[in-house]
């Protein structure tokens, strides 16, 4: 595996062709393409990457708060989405693993690795005086970012090293790169109950088995039974969203206005080629007992 490391931000390329970028800022993820080039994530043209504010596109990490804090929470002075993805995380290392182990193959030197695991971490001493003062625990989170053969996993294990409880919201908010939202369908939330940030935070249980997404979308699907949300392109899988330990999805797209209306959201009609499928842990609080840890990640299938 190749790895590049400028100290603001850690490329890896697999033998196979498929690579990986990673800001030590927010330990957002940029990049992910497969072997060909294709590019799995969107990023706006006008996303700052310098560290100026959280990256618009790719994979910004949302913890410990997801959305605007409520204001009678621990968290009701962080910003929106928390302070994760506008931290400067640490570069812990990369590990490896080879392809399923051929003996013959080791001997003779060929094996080549097939996946490679970067680790970042972030701590209540990384943290800016601002969003320490703002969340006073003591917290150590590692990212583990993996990229396989057409896959890459997102995963955090939270710990509590403080002495007393405390209770987080996490969440990855992907922005998938996709043809055309005209031609995109989701399926694998029949039968789930969202909250519709769109019409005023109402309820409803999902209808549809192949959700069409045609105009401003921002719901919160809660405790999914089902593991697998696939995100459709002109009738063929294009992606699979696998949850392991996190029972909510957001799906948003801020379709024309609202996309016109962001700043760093560039060009004004990329929301036709977003879509975010956001894992997560997110309505509900998970409660952290002093010392313990808690663990959930998401692998997103590149199908193509
Ligand atoms: C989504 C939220 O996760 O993130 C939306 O559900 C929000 O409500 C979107 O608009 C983008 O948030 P931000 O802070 O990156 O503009």
């Amino acid at each position: 595996v190749d790895i590049s490391d400028d100290n603001s931000r850690i490329t890896a390329r697999l033998p196979s062709g498929e690579s990986l970028t990673v800001l030590l800022y927010g330990a957002t993820v940029v990049s992910w393409k497969n072997a060909d080039g294709t590019d799995n994530l969107w990023v706006s043209e006008k996303a700052a990457l310098d560290g100026s504010k959280p990256v618009r596109g790719g994979i910004p990490v949302v913890f410990p708060v997801f959305g605007p804090p409520p204001s009678n929470h621990a968290t009701s002075s962080l910003p929106q989405h928390g302070f994760a993805r506008n931290s400067r995380w640490e570069y812990l290392g990369k590990s490896t693993s080879e392809a399923s182990a051929e003996p013959e193959a080791s001997t003779t030197g060929t094996t080549a690795d097939s996946s490679v695991k970067l680790d970042f971490g972030l701590s209540s001493s990384n943290l800016s005086p601002e969003a320490r003062a703002a969340w006073p625990y003591d917290f150590g989170v590692v990212y583990s970012v993996t990229l396989g053969p057409n896959s890459l996993q997102t995963a955090v294990n939270v710990r509590n090293v403080g002495d007393k409880a405390w209770d987080f919201q996490v969440l990855f908010h992907t922005y998938l790169a996709i043809k055309d939202i005209s031609k995109t369908h989701l399926t694998g939330l029949l039968g789930v109950t969202y909250t519709d940030k769109v019409l005023n935070a109402s309820t409803a249980t999902e209808s549809n088995s192949k959700l069409a997404i045609t105009g401003e979308t921002d719901r919160v699907y809660k405790a999914i039974p089902q593991s697998t949300t696939t995100v459709i392109v002109d009738d063929k899988p294009r992606f699979d969203v696998i949850r392991d330990n996190l029972p909510d999805t957001v799906v948003w797209n801020p379709w024309k206005e609202k996309a016109a209306a962001m700043g760093d959201f560039s060009p004004d009609d990329a929301y036709k080629q977003m879509i975010c499928v956001e894992a997560g842990a997110v309505a509900d609080w998970t409660k952290l007992e002093a010392g313990d840890t808690w663990e959930g990640g998401v692998t997103c299938k590149s199908l193509l």
